[in-house]
């Protein structure tokens, strides 16, 4: 990069950025000064005489590169120097290379998690469009915003995996991303039960799983995944089904699936108390499966395993079966109603449309007729 000396001063320096919206800007204005931040300063000012010395403000020279950059005051402080960065910025498309490569450098200089958080978030923001997610991969940003998946700060995992989220809508992002998958799938499995960070984890591995070209890395995850359907609420149910879903849509992952570790337990969820969008794709993921014929040989040897997926759900000693029976066996117009009408209360709050029950009947009906 032609600027990268630049670039390195203010690494050096831990930038203080600050770039102010203009009149014109029209929306999505993120003002990132934190509670924290705004501490310190009254912190420093009490110490305001024994620090002066030291302090010595950097002033930006009128019309020099950085002060382009930024738009204006930009005010950096000698490294060590506990910097409260006011990150403020236009709308996250108006930003310009020069700003993200900044941003990726205050990155990795800072030391505070609520700064990190800030510049993490402010990165996610930007790369909700496909011009950032490109500019961010060619400054080796991927690797730098992914390294933060090891922070030891909970919220800085957090705005990492949605950073990450959003760059993963590109293709090229995702030939780097899918490096850290392992990491992805121990978070999961080290973060509490219902966390914020496994919500964000399951989304990225629900981003990454969208295309078949990388699901073969989620081959070994399916027990957890399945695992994480017994004990988790609503939205992470629905995020490990979306993964799920995904998975099973692909001829090639099947073997693998079907050789899973099941709970047993993933059977009670086949019952008009599951909240819809939970079992539309509960049936669209056993669909998938059972669309699926094994030789003879092998659903004798799939069988042989105890808690394998194949017994639990798909043989024909499964309760699955009767269970789908039982969705089935009310008259048309309540099983189409009831699962969600006892969840809500509400047949409007169910979140589903009409052709969303038209699809929650299919699905129940084809997989009926396959066991
Ligand atoms: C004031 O500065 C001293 C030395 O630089 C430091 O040890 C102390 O914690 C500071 N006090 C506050 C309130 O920041
Ligand atoms: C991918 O992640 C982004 C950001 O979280 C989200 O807006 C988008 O809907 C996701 N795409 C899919 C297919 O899940
Ligand atoms: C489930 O847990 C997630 C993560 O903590 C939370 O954001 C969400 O609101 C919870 N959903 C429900 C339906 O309780
Ligand atoms: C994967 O899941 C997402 C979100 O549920 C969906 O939009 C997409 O169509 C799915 N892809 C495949 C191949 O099933």
């Amino acid at each position: 990069m032609g600027d990268s000396g630049v670039v390195a001063r203010l690494g050096n320096m831990k930038a203080l950025l600050g770039i102010v919206a203009g009149a014109g800007a029209s929306y999505g204005l993120y003002k990132l000064i934190s509670r924290e931040g705004k501490r310190r300063n009254k912190k420093k000012a009490a110490n305001e005489t024994v620090r002066s010395s030291q302090q010595e403000e950097v002033k930006v020279q009128p019309g020099s590169l950085l002060a382009k950059v930024s738009g204006l005051d930009v005010v950096c402080f000698r490294p060590g120097e506990a910097v409260a960065d006011d990150i403020i910025h236009q709308s996250p498309n108006n930003l310009e290379p020069q700003h993200l490569n900044m941003l990726l450098s205050c990155l990795q200089t800072g030391t505070d998690p609520s700064d990190r958080c800030r510049i993490l978030l402010t990165l996610g923001n930007a790369a909700a469009f496909t011009v950032n997610q490109n500019l961010i991969r060619e400054f080796d940003g991927i690797r730098i915003i992914a390294a933060f998946l090891s922070d030891p700060a909970t919220e800085v995992k957090i705005q990492t995996l949605n950073a990450l989220n959003n760059l993963c809508m590109n293709i090229q992002n995702q030939e780097q991303i899918k490096i850290f998958v392992p990491r992805v799938l121990e978070l999961i499995e080290m973060s509490p039960v219902n966390s914020e960070l496994q919500l964000g984890a399951l989304r990225l591995l629900t981003n990454l799983s969208v295309t078949d070209k990388h699901q073969h890395l989620l081959k070994g995850a399916v027990t957890l995944l399945l695992s994480l359907l017994v004990v988790s609420n609503e939205s992470l149910q629905v995020q490990t089904l979306k993964v799920l879903v995904n998975l099973s849509s692909n001829p090639d992952m099947i073997d693998d699936i079907v050789q899973a570790q099941a709970p047993a337990s993933v059977m009670l969820l086949f019952d008009k108390r599951t909240a819809a969008a939970v079992l539309l794709r509960l049936l669209t993921f056993v669909g998938n499966l059972k669309a699926w014929r094994p030789s003879a040989q092998v659903a004798e040897e799939l069988r042989r395993k105890q808690d394998g997926l194949f017994r639990v759900m798909l043989d024909e000693s499964s309760q699955l079966h009767s269970r789908l029976l039982q969705l089935l066996s009310h008259p048309d117009a309540e099983i189409q109603a009831q699962p969600w009408k006892s969840q809500t209360g509400h047949s409007s709050n169910d979140g589903f449309s009409d052709s969303g029950r038209l699809e929650f009947s299919h699905c129940l009906n084809s997989i009926v007729k396959r066991s």
